[in-house]
């Protein structure tokens, strides 16, 4: 079936793992105009164009110029890299951005005059599908005209749009690792905890669910229980004995236990 002509921006996708399949897949389903993928896997490429109805490529030198955006979802430490290569392809004042929190723009300013960020500010996984409409997707380009082409694509897939220069979405990254890595993490060893005693995970998940969930409407900090925050001194106390046998997460309990306690104390 020949495909129907989008008059949409035209975009093109550099990378295909957990942001570059997410936010390719969901550009499309609202109408966006997806016109290649690369990846340098070619299969991974294939797979995304085909559920996208795009062209892919595995080779940088044939991505396709002239495209409206250009949007970079590859690994934080080689958006560099792949500009300086794709400078040889494409125009110098093609619109380039990337998906990143903690890389500022103008890591393509040596390559390109027109450059932004289009960074979605959630967890991705490739198989699992976001809400995307809840979803802030964060701006920034120096260009208005610039600007306003990135808004007018983000306001299709999002109702939560901002603008944040560099230095705003650098923070507002600190502040996701805090919310959302480090979190995990501590939800890793609280699994390792019960796993080694032969408890099931599902003992905590709903624990789990109504943390995150008390934060619908109030600040973390008016939702803290535990004995830290009560100064049960004894009850830490045996926490610490059962944890002499893992030396990491007693440092982990401590340290967060002495955080409580400052700030809430
Ligand atoms: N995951 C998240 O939750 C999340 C959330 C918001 C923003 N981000 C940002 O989105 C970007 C992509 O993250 P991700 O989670 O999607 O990463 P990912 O799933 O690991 O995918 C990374 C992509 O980078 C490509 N890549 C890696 N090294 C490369 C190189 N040397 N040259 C060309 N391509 C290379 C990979 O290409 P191949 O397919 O060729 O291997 C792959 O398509 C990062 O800037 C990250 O900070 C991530």
């Amino acid at each position: 079936m020949k495909k129907e002509k989008n008059n949409s921006p035209s975009i093109v996708m550099i990378g295909s793992g957990n942001v570059g399949t997410q936010l390719g897949k969901r550009l499309q389903k609202r109408g966006q105009n997806v016109i290649q993928v690369f990846s340098r896997k070619a299969e991974k490429a294939e797979k995304l164009a085909k559920a996208i109805d795009s062209k892919w490529t595995n080779d940088l030198s044939k991505v396709i110029p002239n495209a409206d955006l250009y949007i970079f979802a590859v690994h934080d430490d080689f958006i560099d890299d792949v500009a300086a290569e794709l400078a040889k392809v494409i125009d110098a004042k093609s619109l380039v951005t990337h998906t990143s929190g903690a890389t500022p723009s103008t890591v393509f300013k040596p390559y390109f005059e027109r450059y932004g960020v289009f960074y979605p500010l959630q967890t991705f996984n490739i198989n699992k599908r976001p809400a995307w409409s809840k979803i802030p997707v964060c701006l920034f380009s120096s260009e208005a005209a610039d600007m306003k082409l990135l808004k007018s694509i983000a306001n299709k897939i999002s109702n939560k749009v901002y603008t944040l220069n560099d230095e705003q979405r650098g923070i507002a990254h600190v502040a996701a690792v805090f919310a959302n890595n480090f979190s995990n993490h501590v939800f890793a060893v609280a699994n390792n905890i019960l796993k080694k005693e032969d408890l099931p995970f599902d003992l905590i998940r709903p624990l789990i669910l109504e943390t995150a969930e008390k934060i619908r409407n109030d600040e973390p900090g008016n939702m803290q229980t535990g004995p830290a925050i009560r100064g049960d001194e004894e009850t830490i106390e045996r926490h610490l004995n059962y944890l002499e046998k893992f030396e990491d997460w007693k440092e982990i309990y401590k340290l967060m236990t002495e955080q409580i306690k400052k700030y809430h104390l």
